[in-house]
C-alpha cells in the first residue's frame, strides 16, 4: 500500500511540475484528455510488464518497445578512439581542420563568437591553440564554465594532453577549490569564479585572452560577464575575448559586442534517429530503465547515455538498472554502469569517460551536464526523459527553489545530438511527439529572468554600478526581481534606502557565499560566536555529511539521533563538526557514525577559507564556548525573513506569507517532537509537501530585533499596519529611485 501510495505522490508531484511551468512560462497546454487515458493504458501494460520481470522471465526485454513508434536497428560501431593516441585524437577533431584560420580571426579581432557542435573541441582545444601561438607569454588564457563538473574534468583532460601536471601549467579554480600555481597558463574556472575575481582586479589583467565557454547555457554569472568583459575589451586593447556556443543563437552574442565576427567550425556528426514515446510516460525512471536494458540486450555495440534531472533519480535508475542486469546473470554481456551528477566525487566523475572493457557496454545516467558541457566518445543510444531541474525564483515564496521542469525543445535536440558523434545513432524521448512541438519552449528562459539576483546585486553595487537597470545586460532582469533583490539586500542591511550600498554590505560582498549567509558570519563575529557561526556556514555549503544506506536505515538513524539538539538543526550540525574534531578528524569514527568522511573535510577546508577571508578583513574570529543561545541568535539575524510561527503538530506557516511549511522528517525537532513557536528555516523543499530544511527554535524577540521591518513584539492591529506601511515605502522609495534612474539613462541616451 505504502508503495502504491508513494508512487501515487510521485506522479501527483510531476503532473503538478507540469502545471507550474506552464502558469510560470504560459506557454504549456497540460495533457488532452485523449493522452490522458492513453497514459494510464501504457501504466498498466508497464506494470504488467514490470511484474513480469519479477517472475523470473528474464531476457524478456528482446525486441519489446512497444511504446516506441518503431525501431531500428543501428550500424554496429567500432569505437573509432579506442586505439588512438592523444595526439591522433586531437587532430581528429573538427576543430583542428581549421586550427589556423581560427587563430587569425582572433589575431585580428579583440571579439570573436566561435560557434561548434558540442565534441567538435572548443573546450579543449582553443586554450592550447592560443597558448601555441602566444598569448601565454603576455598573460593566462582564462576559460569559463557554468559548471563546476565540466571546468575540472576539461583541466584534467587538457593537462594530460599537454603532458603536464593538474595545476601546474594547466590548473582549474571553483568555489572553495583553488588547483592554480605559479605556472599556470591556462586557467579553466567557474563564471562565478571569474565574476569574483573581477572585483579585485577590474580590468582582469593577468590575463591576455579569455574564453567565455558555453555562452548558450546563459547561466546567471555568465550573462553578468557579458556585461563586464564588454567593457574590459572596451578598456584593453590588448585583451582578447572569445565566446562559444553549441548553438546558432550567436547572432545576438555578436550584435551584442557591436557586430563582432562569427565563425563557425563545420560539424562532422552522423544523422540520429528520433523516437518518441507513444504515450506519456507516467514514470520515466521505470521508462528509462526498461529502455535501456531493451537496447543492451538488443541493440549492437555502442555506449547509452541516459538523461534524468538530479541524484536521487540517478541513484534510483543505476540501483535498478543493477538490480536487473543481476537478475539476468551470465547470459547477457556486462553492463557499466555510471552515475554523473555535480555533487559526485570527482574520482567518480572521471569514471565516464573510461572506455568499456571489450565485450561490455558502458551506460551512463547523468543531469543535463552532458548535454553540452561534457562530450564521452562512443555514445551511439541517447534516452531522454524530457526534464531538467532549474532554479527558479518563487515571488510567493520570496525564494528561489530547484524545481523539476520540462527541458526545451532546444536542449532535447542537444541531448539527442549526443547519439551522433561517432556514428549514426538513436534517440528515445520518454515523452511524446505532440508534448514535444506543443508542450516544451523552444529555448530556456535564461538563469538571470528567474532567479533571485542577491548575489548580482551586491557585486555590481560594488563595482559601482549605481543603476543596475542601466547595466548592459544582453537580457534585462525583470524589473520586480530586481527590486525584490534589492528589497531583500534592504532588509538584511546590506543596502540603505537609496539602495546604495552600506559598510555591512560592503563587507558581505567578501565571502563567496549567499548574502544572508555571509550576513550570519558577520553577526556572528559581532556577538562574539564567529568561531561556531563558521563551521555552521561551511556545514551548509557542503552536501549533508549523514549517510543513510538503504539496509541500515535504522541503524543509521539511531546514529543520526546521537548528534540531535534538541532546539535546532543548525546546532546539531556544530555538534557534530565539534564531536568530529575531538575525535581527530578520524575517517574511521565517520563511517562507525554513518558520516561521509569526504564531506566533513571538505567542510573544513570552506571553514579554512571562509576564515582566512575573515582575517583579511580583520574580523575577530572568537568563541561563545557553550553559549549556543547567542549561536541561534545570530542565525535569526540572518535568517529572519524565513521565519515561521508554529500552528499544529509540525505544521508552521511563515510569519510573512502565511503560507504553510512542515518540519523535515529529518530534522532534530521533529525527531525529538519539541515544536517551539517561532522557528526559522534555511530552506524549502518542494516535494509532497512545503518542508522546511534545516529549522531553529528562535526567541520572539530576536525577531522584533533584526527584523523590525518585518516583526514588531506587540502585534497589535496598528504595529503591523504601521510595519507594513514601512515596508510598502521602503520598496516604493527604491522602485521611484530605479525608475528615476532610468529615466535618467533614457534621456542621456536621447541626447547622445
Ligand atoms: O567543447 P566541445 O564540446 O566542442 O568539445 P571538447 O569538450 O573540447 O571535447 C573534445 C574531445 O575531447 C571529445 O572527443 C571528448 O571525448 C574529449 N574529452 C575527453 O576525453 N575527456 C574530457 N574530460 C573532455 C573531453
Ligand atoms: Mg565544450
Amino acid at each position: 500500500v505504502r508503495e502504491v501510495r508513494e508512487k501515487k505522490e510521485k506522479n501527483k508531484s510531476r503532473q503538478r511540475f507540469w502545471e507550474l511551468a506552464g502558469s510560470k512560462m504560459g506557454k504549456i497546454t497540460g495533457l488532452t484528455e485523449e493522452e490522458k487515458a492513453e497514459g494510464t493504458r501504457a501504466k498498466d501494460a508497464l506494470e504488467e510488464e514490470a511484474g513480469g520481470m519479477e517472475d523470473g522471465e528474464d531476457g524478456d526485454y528482446k525486441g519489446k518497445s512497444q511504446f516506441f513508434t518503431h525501431l531500428k536497428k543501428s550500424e554496429a560501431n567500432s569505437d573509432f578512439a579506442r586505439n588512438k593516441t592523444m595526439s591522433e585524437q586531437r587532430r581528429f577533431l573538427p576543430v583542428y581542420e581549421v586550427r589556423d584560420e581560427l587563430l587569425q580571426v582572433i589575431r585580428e579581432n579583440q571579439v570573436v563568437i566561435v560557434v561548434g557542435e558540442t565534441g567538435s573541441g572548443k573546450t579543449t582545444q582553443m586554450t592550447q591553440y592560443l597558448h601555441e601561438d602566444g598569448y601565454t607569454d603576455v598573460g593566462m588564457v582564462g576559460c569559463t564554465q557554468p559548471r563546476r563538473v565540466a571546468a575540472m574534468s576539461v583541466a584534467k583532460r587538457v593537462s594530460e594532453e599537454m603532458g603536464g601536471e593538474l595545476g601546474q601549467e594547466v590548473g582549474y579554480a571553483i568555489r572553495f577549490e583553488d588547483c592554480t600555481s605559479e605556472n599556470t597558463v591556462i586557467k579553466y574556472m567557474t563564471d562565478g569564479v571569474l565574476l569574483r575575481e573581477t572585483l579585485r582586479e577590474g580590468d582582469l589583467d593577468n590575463y591576455s585572452a579569455i574564453i567565455m565557454d558555453e555562452a548558450h547555457e546563459r547561466s546567471l554569472n555568465t550573462d553578468v560577464l557579458f556585461g563586464i568583459l564588454r567593457q574590459v575589451v572596451a578598456r584593453r586593447r590588448d585583451f582578447h575575448l572569445v565566446v562559444t556556443s553549441a548553438t546558432l543563437d550567436s547572432k545576438k552574442f555578436a550584435d551584442f559586442f557591436g557586430g563582432v565576427p562569427v565563425f563557425n567550425i563545420p560539424g562532422r556528426t552522423f544523422p540520429v534517429e528520433v523516437m518518441f514515446s507513444k504515450t506519456p510516460q507516467e514514470d520515466y525512471v521505470e521508462a528509462a530503465v526498461k529502455q535501456a536494458i531493451a537496447v543492451h540486450l538488443g541493440h549492437p555495440e555502442g555506449d547509452i547515455l541516459i538523461f534524468m534531472t538530479g541524484q536521487e533519480e540517478i541513484e534510483a535508475t543505476c540501483f535498478s538498472l543493477q538490480e536487473r542486469i543481476d537478475h539476468l546473470g551470465e547470459k547477457v554481456p556486462p553492463l557499466l554502469i555510471l552515475p554523473i551528477y555535480s555533487q559526485l566525487p570527482s574520482d567518480l566523475q572521471a569514471k565516464i569517460f573510461d572506455k568499456a572493457p571489450e565485450g561490455s557496454r558502458k551506460c551512463i545516467v547523468s543531469t543535463n551536464i552532458a548535454e553540452t558541457s561534457l562530450t564521452v566518445d562512443g555514445i551511439l543510444y541517447v534516452i531522454d526523459t524530457g526534464y531538467c531541474k532549474m532554479k527558479v525564483y518563487n515571488p510567493k515564496m520570496g525564494m528561489d527553489a530547484l524545481q523539476v521542469f520540462p527541458e526545451s525543445q532546444a536542449a532535447a535536440n542537444q541531448r539527442s545530438g549526443r547519439a551522433g558523434r561517432t556514428g549514426p545513432g538513436t534517440c528515445w524521448r520518454l515523452f511524446t511527439e505532440t508534448a514535444f512541438r506543443q508542450e516544451l519552449l523552444a529555448v530556456s528562459v535564461p538563469e538571470i529572468q528567474r532567479t533571485n539576483l542577491g548575489n548580482v546585486v551586491l557585486l555590481l553595487k560594488s563595482l559601482n554600478v549605481d543603476n543596475l537597470l542601466d547595466f548592459g545586460f544582453m537580457d534585462p532582469p525583470p524589473k520586480e526581481n530586481l527590486v525584490n533583490s534589492m528589497f531583500q539586500l534592504w532588509a538584511l542591511g546590506a543596502l540603505d534606502n537609496t539602495g546604495a550600498l552600506t559598510p555591512i554590505g560592503r563587507k558581505m560582498v567578501e565571502f563567496p557565499l549567499d548574502p544572508p549567509l555571509a550576513k550570519m558570519l558577520l553577526v556572528g563575529a559581532e556577538l562574539g560566536c564567529a568561531d561556531e557561526v563558521l563551521v555552521i556556514v561551511s556545514m551548509l555549503s557542503v552536501p549533508s555529511a549523514f549517510f543513510r544506506p538503504p539496509d541500515r536505515a535504522e541503524e543509521s538513524d539511531a546514529a543520526r539521533e546521537k548528534f540531535f539538539v534538541p532546539e535546532s538543526d543548525h546546532l546539531t550540525m556544530l555538534h557534530m563538526y565539534q564531536q568530529w574534531k575531538k575525535n581527530g578528524y578520524r575517517a574511521d569514527w565517520c563511517s562507525d557514525h554513518f558520516l561521509q568522511a569526504k564531506v566533513l573535510r571538505k567542510a573544513k577546508e570552506v571553514r579554512q577559507q571562509l576564515a582566512d577571508i575573515m582575517e583579511q578583513q580583520k574580523i575577530p574570529i572568537r568563541s561563545a564556548g557553550s553559549d549556543w543561545d547567542t549561536v541561534r541568535k545570530a542565525i535569526c539575524a540572518a535568517y529572519f525573513h524565513n521565519a515561521a510561527k508554529l500552528k499544529g503538530i509540525g505544521e508552521y506557516v511563515n510569519c510573512r506569507t502565511g503560507i504553510p511549511c512542515f518540519l523535515h522528517p529529518s530534522s532534530a525537532l521533529y525527531g525529538l517532537g519539541y515544536t517551539p513557536d517561532y522557528i526559522i528555516y534555511h530552506e524549502l523543499v518542494y516535494t509532497t509537501k512545503e518542508y522546511m530544511q534545516c529549522v531553529t527554535a528562535v526567541e520572539p524577540e530576536w525577531l522584533a530585533e533584526f527584523g523590525p521591518m518585518f516583526f514588531s513584539i506587540k502585534e497589535n492591529h496598528s504595529s503591523r499596519l504601521d510595519a507594513r506601511a514601512k515596508q510598502k515605502a521602503a520598496k516604493l522609495a527604491m522602485e521611484s529611485e530605479m525608475g528615476v534612474a532610468a529615466a535618467a539613462a533614457a534621456k542621456a541616451r536621447a541626447e547622445e
